[in-house]
């Protein structure tokens, strides 16, 4: 060693180099488009919405999309389309402004019975990777399906991940993936909602979601803003009630119309149950769907013992009779039951509405033996349920999340109610 030389100094500048250059990468903001979802338009067979989330920092967002073909992408070029069309949206919530932008985009006027690619982003920030879906058949008359949760609600990512990703196995071609409310514990908890998106992961950038909130996405009587941010459905509720955009509102599919009902606003809010009902026999009698399907949360015959929703019952029941709902998607008692009523019965029936109650996520309560309702039930099993509709005949599956048929059922369309055949 030379005469005035510190033989530590390569340690201290190797030190502060590599403090410098950690500081420099970890300084950075990712920019990449996370919690991707799409829903379907108002016509779910011709379009999807897009939503996702980027930092504060990025200032613009893309969409790119063409029909999927099995060829690598070397070019921009090659895209049939791109749009430079996005919503900013920022969201106070708590008192605080979040420090996230959401971004949404809407494809319209698709080919049913196609399957398309597409990716979020930007040339200047990140974009995502390309993503595929597909779009249901034209006709009325060819097979469709669709998987429907209960809820998910508590240990999203470490619980219900497995019973998404069990359905996501067991019908993999579903056209979108239903809920029925109470997809997190406290709709204001962006952590939650992040563990939504982190047990679905690709399954939500694929499959279009249908979602109908829960009580848990209210802070009653408001309902959450991330609502609102993350999900981008159809705006044909009640006309200029804004209290009710994104929870009631329609989606037409070839054959089958969809309904989402506000349940909470239902059971709590007079008013806002009148306007409901109203509103649901305007779209029960202008519709010429073969089959009606309705979800809420909040169900019309409840699971638990302690539990029953009379108001829903004498607001909407007569509508469900007189159009020949066919089946009823609802959530809310953590267990499982289902059961066929008609407009006199208290006892299951072979001929009218199928009514049933279900739940995906690990919170769990006991089902009650009085409910004379139900044909069949089960506690604490976590759940999910395959529907397929081929032309005249709906047959519904319920699978527990190991993937084994726990409950299977088919009804035969009538010429009003359905008939249940065993
Ligand atoms: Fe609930």
């Amino acid at each position: 060693m030379l005469p005035g030389t510190n033989s530590k100094c390569p340690e201290v500048f190797f030190t502060f180099l590599f403090i410098f250059i950690s500081a420099l990468l970890f300084s950075q903001t990712p920019t990449e488009p996370s919690r991707i979802i799409l829903n379907p338009l108002e016509s779910g067979h011709t379009g999807v919405s897009i939503t996702w989330r980027c930092p504060r920092e990025v200032k613009e967002n893309y969409i790119q999309w063409k029909i999927a073909d099995p060829h690598p992408i070397h070019s921009e070029t090659i895209l049939d389309q791109q749009n430079a069309s996005f919503q900013l949206d920022t969201v106070t919530y708590e008192g605080k402004t979040g420090i996230f932008k959401s971004f949404r985009a809407q494809l319209t006027n698709l080919a049913p019975g196609t399957k398309y690619i597409y990716r979020v982003g930007s040339n200047s920030n990140q974009w995502s990777e390309w993503i595929q879906f597909h779009l249901p058949e034209a006709s009325p008359d060819s097979i469709f399906s669709f998987i429907y949760f209960g809820d998910p609600q508590s240990d999203l990512h470490s619980q219900w991940s497995r019973t998404i990703r069990q359905a996501y196995s067991t019908a993999p071609e579903s056209a979108f993936l239903l809920y029925a409310g109470d997809l997190v514990n406290r709709g204001y908890n962006d952590r939650e909602w992040g563990d939504f998106y982190r047990a679905g992961d690709f399954i939500h950038r694929m499959i279009p979601s249908v979602m109908t909130p829960g009580n848990h996405e209210y802070e009653y009587p408001i309902l959450s803003p991330l609502w609102k941010t993350h999900f981008t459905l159809p705006q044909n509720g009640p006309e200029e009630i804004k209290e009710l955009y994104g929870a009631c509102y329609y989606i037409d599919y070839p054959a089958v119309r969809i309904i989402s009902l506000d349940g909470t606003r239902l059971e709590n809010d007079r008013k806002l149950r009148k306007i409901q009902a109203k509103w649901l026999e305007k779209v029960l009698s202008v519709t010429d769907k073969k089959w009606i399907i309705l979800t809420l949360h909040q169900p019309f015959y409840s699971t638990k013992a302690s539990r029953d929703n009379p108001q829903i019952r004498k607001a909407l029941k007569p509508l469900l009779d007189k159009y020949g709902v066919d089946l009823v998607l609802q959530g809310h008692d953590h267990a499982y039951g289902r059961g066929m009523l008609d407009e006199n019965s208290k006892h299951p029936v072979k001929a009218g509405t199928m009514y049933v109650v279900s739940v995906s996520g690990p919170k769990m309560y006991e089902v009650g033996d009085q409910k004379e309702w139900m044909t069949k039930s089960t506690e604490n099993t976590q759940l999910y349920q395959v529907i397929k509709i081929n032309g005249n005949k709906l047959f519904f599956e319920c699978y527990t999340t190991t993937g084994d048929l726990f409950d299977s059922f088919v009804l035969q369309k009538g010429t009003n109610a359905s008939i249940l055949i065993e």
